[in-house]
C-alpha cells in the first residue's frame, strides 16, 4: 500500500520513552499513568481526568459511575461507532438512537423529541474531530419541562438533578467548541487513545470530568479510579511505596485501568500535540482546495467560527451517488494502493441493532451520510506528494465509474 489509512506516529522518542518505563522496575499504572492525568486535565481544561485501557472502558465505567441499569435508556446517535451504544446494554439500559444532522453529528432537535421520563443519559458523538452543539444540547438538558420530568434514583443522579450529558469524545481530543476546548463542554467527556487515534497509547482511554457543584471532580475521579481496579481501596503502587499491605475492596469492581508504559507513550504524544493538529489542518485544508469547488462532492466541516474540529476523519461525501457506487470508488482507489475507509455503518443496520427491532428507515439521515461517504487519510506522517496520490486516485477511480467532473 503506498498510502495507509492511519499509522501510528512512532518515533525515536517514542521508543526511549517506553523503554524507560521497562527498564524502570514499574511498568503498570503508576507515576507515568498520574503524570499524565494530570497533563490531560490542564491540556483540556478540565477538573479531573482518569486514564484507563480504552473509551468503551470510559464510558462503560461513565455509565456505572452515573448508576444506570436495567429501564434507564441514553439517547445515542444512529451514526456512530458500535462502542457508544454497546456499554449501554453491558448495563442492562436502552440505547434510545437519534437520526444525525448535515455534519455528521446527532440533532439536538431529535434529541428533545426522544426524552422521556425514563432518560438517564444523552451521549452526543463528535464524529470525525468535529463538536456537536453542546450550547444546544446543554439548553436542552436544561430547558424546565426536561429537568423537572428527570426522575433520579443513585446519589449521583440526584446530586446532579437532571440528564447526564456524556460526551463520547473518542475522536475529538484537542477540539475547540466555542474557544473552549472538548473535555469542558459536557459534564463527562471520554477520549480513545486506540492506536488510530490522533494521540495513540495504543489502547487507551480518559474519562474528563467537568461536573458542576455540588461534586468534587477530584473525589468523583477517584471513585472512578477504584472502580476501574476491582473496588481496592488502594492499588499496587501506592501499596508498594507506603507501609503496610492491606488494603479492602469497596465494591465487585471492573479490571480497566492504564499501564505506565501505554502513559509514557500519550506524555511524548501530548507535548507535542499541537504541532500534530497544525499538520492536520493544512492536509484538511488542501483537501478542501482539492474538493471543495467541485459539485460532484460535500466537503466537511471542520472549522467555524471560534470552532475547530480535532481533525481526525476527512469525511467527503460523494453527491447523488448510491451506496453501491460508492464502493465501487473505494475499490477503485485501493486498486491504486490508496487506503481510503468509511466511517460509519449506521448501528441500525448491524446484525445485533437490527435484530433487536431497530430499523434504519427511521434514521435518514445517518443512512444518506453513511451512503456516500469516505473518509481520506489524515495523519502527520502524510506527505505532500501522498497526499497528491490520494486526491489524483480518488480522481482517477471517479473517471473510471462515468463520475468525471
Ligand atoms: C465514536 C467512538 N466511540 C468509542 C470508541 C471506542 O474507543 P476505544 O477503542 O478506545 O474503546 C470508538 C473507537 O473507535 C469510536 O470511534
Amino acid at each position: 500500500m503506498k498510502v495507509p489509512f492511519s499509522p501510528p506516529r512512532i518515533d525515536e522518542r517514542t521508543l526511549e520513552a517506553v523503554a524507560g518505563v521497562l527498564r524502570s522496575g514499574w511498568i503498570t499504572t503508576g507515576p507515568q499513568v498520574r503524570h499524565f492525568e494530570e497533563r490531560l486535565t490542564e491540556y483540556t481544561g478540565c477538573r479531573a481526568t482518569v486514564c484507563l485501557n480504552s473509551a468503551s472502558a470510559g464510558l462503560e465505567l461513565a455509565l456505572r459511575w452515573f448508576g444506570l441499569g436495567p429501564g434507564d435508556e441514553v439517547i445515542v446517535p444512529a451514526y456512530t461507532y458500535a462502542a457508544s451504544a454497546n456499554v449501554v446494554i453491558h448495563c442492562g439500559a436502552t440505547p434510545v438512537f437519534v437520526d444525525s444532522g448535515p455534519d455528521f453529528n446527532l440533532d439536538p432537535e431529535a434529541v428533545l423529541r426522544a426524552i422521556t421520563p425514563r432518560t438517564k443519559v444523552v451521549m452526543p458523538v463528535d464524529i470525525g474531530g468535529w463538536p456537536c452543539d453542546y450550547e444546544a444540547l446543554r439548553e436542552v438538558l436544561n430547558r424546565p419541562g426536561v429537568r423537572d420530568a428527570f426522575v433520579p434514583a443513585t446519589e449521583a443522579q440526584r446530586g446532579l438533578g437532571r440528564i447526564l450529558l456524556l460526551a463520547d469524545a473518542a475522536h475529538s481530543f484537542g477540539a475547540v467548541y466555542k474557544g473552549k476546548r472538548i473535555g469542558t463542554q459536557a459534564d463527562l467527556s471520554v477520549f480513545s487513545f486506540h492506536a488510530v487515534k490522533n494521540l495513540t497509547t495504543a489502547e487507551g482511554g480518559a474519562v474528563c470530568f467537568h461536573l458542576p457543584p455540588p461534586f468534587d471532580a477530584q473525589a468523583e475521579a477517584a471513585r472512578l479510579r477504584t472502580k476501574s481496579l476491582h473496588g481496592q481501596s488502594r492499588d499496587a503502587f501506592s501499596k508498594m511505596n507506603s507501609p503496610g499491605w492491606r488494603y479492602d475492596i469497596l465494591e465487585p469492581g471492573y479490571k480497566c485501568n492504564m499501564t505506565d508504559i501505554q502513559a509514557a507513550m500519550g506524555l511524548v504524544e501530548l507535548e507535542r500535540y499541537d504541532e500534530q493538529l497544525e499538520k492536520r489542518r493544512r492536509i484538511m485544508h488542501r483537501y478542501d482546495e482539492a474538493f471543495a469547488g467541485d459539485p460532484r462532492f460535500t466537503t466537511p466541516c471542520w472549522k467555524d467560527g471560534d470552532s475547530h474540529s480535532s481533525y481526525h476523519l476527512y469525511m467527503l461525501r460523494l453527491n447523488n451517488t448510491s451506496e453501491s457506487q460508492r464502493d465501487a470508488v473505494i475499490a477503485s482507489v485501493f486498486a491504486r494502493e490508496v487506503a481510503v475507509n468509511v466511517h460509519f455503518v449506521p448501528l441500525p443496520m448491524m446484525t445485533y441493532y437490527r435484530n433487536a427491532g431497530y430499523d434504519i428507515k427511521d434514521y435518514p439521515g445517518a443512512y444518506q451520510s453513511y451512503a456516500c461517504e469516505i473518509s481520506l487519510p489524515v495523519y502527520y506522517d502524510l506527505s505532500p506528494e501522498m497526499q497528491e496520490l490520494v486526491i489524483a486516485s480518488l480522481m482517477g477511480a471517479l473517471n473510471e465509474h462515468g463520475l468525471q467532473g
